[in-house]
């Protein structure tokens, strides 16, 4: 898991653990702290590619990899936040959410796709969101998020279709969580109380069962936490 500092991220490290179907779990973050007990740390920064080359090469001393999740990403920091109205936009916030939200993720699916095993069942899936999706932009707004999304869609897309190849049986997909419970979400999330808003542990669980239940003919698409397809 890269991102298991996150909300969303150390949830899926925790419920991969406790699943126990994986034979060792890296929690790979940019900040530093103590991953859940059991999992394996590691340094990563999604903007700095040598740290996603130096941890890719140490995931690979273990073996191969069956499930890469990419659940990093920025909504909002000090000087970025989701724009209103055009007025907003802002060139240096629209490169950092591009920076995280759409380079960072290519770049680790650069240097963890050779990771997968060729010849059995693997799953690349990066954390995405609904608002990335063009057709189903009713609101507006959230320029710079959306956009970003939207570029990783299409990076999504286009992974899977050189991942065929090499790996029939790979699977690489983007996820929409729902609206969960995060720092990333707090500020926004007052349209989506009680049913509709998850803690991180259900969100996970979600999101790995939405991965177990799909096949390589899925791979390319963008999934919900209900396993529904999101049309791009
Ligand atoms: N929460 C929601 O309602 C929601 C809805 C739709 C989609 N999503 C998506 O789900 C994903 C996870 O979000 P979350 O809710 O778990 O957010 P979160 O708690 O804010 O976690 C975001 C994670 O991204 C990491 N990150 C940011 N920049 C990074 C960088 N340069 N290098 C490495 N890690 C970096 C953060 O690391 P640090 O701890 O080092 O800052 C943190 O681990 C995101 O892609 C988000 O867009 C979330």
């Amino acid at each position: 898991v890269v991102g298991a500092s996150g909300g969303i991220g150390r949830a899926l490290v925790e419920q991969l653990l406790k699943q126990g179907g994986f034979g060792r779990v890296f929690a790979l973050s940019r900040s530093v702290g103590q991953p859940p007990s059991g999992a394996i740390g590691g340094h990563i920064d999604v903007v700095a590619e040598s740290t996603i080359a130096q941890a890719a090469e140490a995931v690979a001393a273990h073996g191969p990899v069956g499930l890469i999740v990419v659940a990093t990403g920025l909504l909002h920091a000090d000087g970025v936040g989701p724009e209103k109205t055009w007025r907003a936009l802002d060139p240096e916030t629209l490169a950092r959410l591009f920076a995280v939200n759409t380079i960072g993720p290519a770049l680790v699916a650069k240097h963890f796709l050779p990771l997968l095993p060729r010849d059995r069942r693997s799953v690349f899936a990066a954390l995405s969101a609904r608002v990335g999706s063009v057709s189903d932009n009713r609101l507006g707004g959230w320029y710079g998020y959306r956009a970003s999304k939207a570029a990783l869609n299409q990076i999504v897309r286009t992974l899977a279709i050189e991942l065929v190849r090499s790996r029939p049986a790979a699977i690489c997909v983007a996820l929409h969580p729902g609206t969960v419970a995060t720092e990333l979400s707090r500020p926004f999330r007052s349209g989506a109380e009680g049913d509709r808003l998850f803690t991180p542990a259900v969100a996970a669980g979600h999101l790995l069962g939405v991965l177990d239940g799909l096949t390589p003919a899925d791979t390319g698409g963008l999934f919900a936490w209900d396993g529904a397809q999101i049309p791009f």
